[in-house]
């Protein structure tokens, strides 16, 4: 009986940190600077990425440089092979094998932001678009592609597969709605992706693979703004 008991708590706790849940109504709390609190999430990735879009919604008040997604492959060489990092107040650098691509945004505010980056190997095109605003577009690493082996983080920023942290690029606030694909996302798409009704093929937040670590926490989203679709949620 005892030890069917210690199976029973030790398989609760294996599903607590190793989950696979609809997040829809969820947010990561990342509630305060650490080298060690960070989210692994777990893709779904079957060939190399040549085409990669990555949308996030985020609300920070860190006014320093900071991760918002880091995507390490298993080639030491490499320590950035996809990366969206911000610099307050008003660059993003999105990094692709290494190469920052540095677009200045307008000066980040305390409010819920829309994130959505896209990178085309064919053309090297990387699409920034911040709340359905798309910045001049940049050429970064045409040709290059991401291999299979994969780490993604978010709240730390990699400068190594699976490690490297340091506190001074972590994440401190609140990230929802995490998806990817392995496409170029087309403009209405992203629209769609705004208000919550298009899911990623690569990380589907609504059906979302991951292992909390550290002190981040998920938490309900108590406030949304109405474009967000929230009538399908509960909570909001
Ligand atoms: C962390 O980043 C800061 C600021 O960029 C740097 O001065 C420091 O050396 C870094 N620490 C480690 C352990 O890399």
């Amino acid at each position: 009986m005892r030890w069917m008991m210690l199976l029973a708590l030790a398989l609760v706790v294996l599903m607590r940190s190793q989950a696979q849940q609809d997040m829809g109504n969820q947010v990561f709390l990342f509630p305060r600077e650490t080298s060690t609190s960070h989210v692994v999430l777990k893709p779904a990735v079957k060939s190399a990425l040549q085409k990669v879009s990555v949308c996030l919604r985020s609300y920070t008040e860190i006014s320093r440089k900071h991760g918002l997604f880091s995507l390490a492959m298993s080639n030491p060489k490499v320590q950035n092979a996809f990366l969206i990092y911000i610099s307050p107040p008003n660059y993003c650098n999105v990094y692709i094998n290494d190469e920052p691509n540095q677009i200045i945004t307008d000066p980040e505010v305390i409010e819920w932001k829309h994130t959505c980056v896209t990178w085309d190997s064919t053309s090297g095109i990387i699409q920034l678009w911040v709340n359905g605003k798309l910045y001049p577009r940049k050429v970064s690493n045409k040709g290059f592609s991401i291999n299979t082996k994969i780490s993604i983080i978010v709240g730390q920023e990699q400068d190594e597969f699976g490690g490297g942290f340091n506190k001074s690029d972590s994440f401190v606030g609140e990230l929802t709605d995490i998806h990817m694909w392995d496409y170029v996302l087309s403009p209405g798409d992203i629209q769609k992706v705004m208000t919550n009704d298009y899911t990623g093929n690569v990380i589907n937040w609504r059906s979302l693979h991951f292992e909390i670590k550290g002190d981040a926490l998920i938490q309900p989203k108590l406030q949304c703004n109405k474009q967000w679709h929230y009538t399908k949620y509960t909570q909001c």
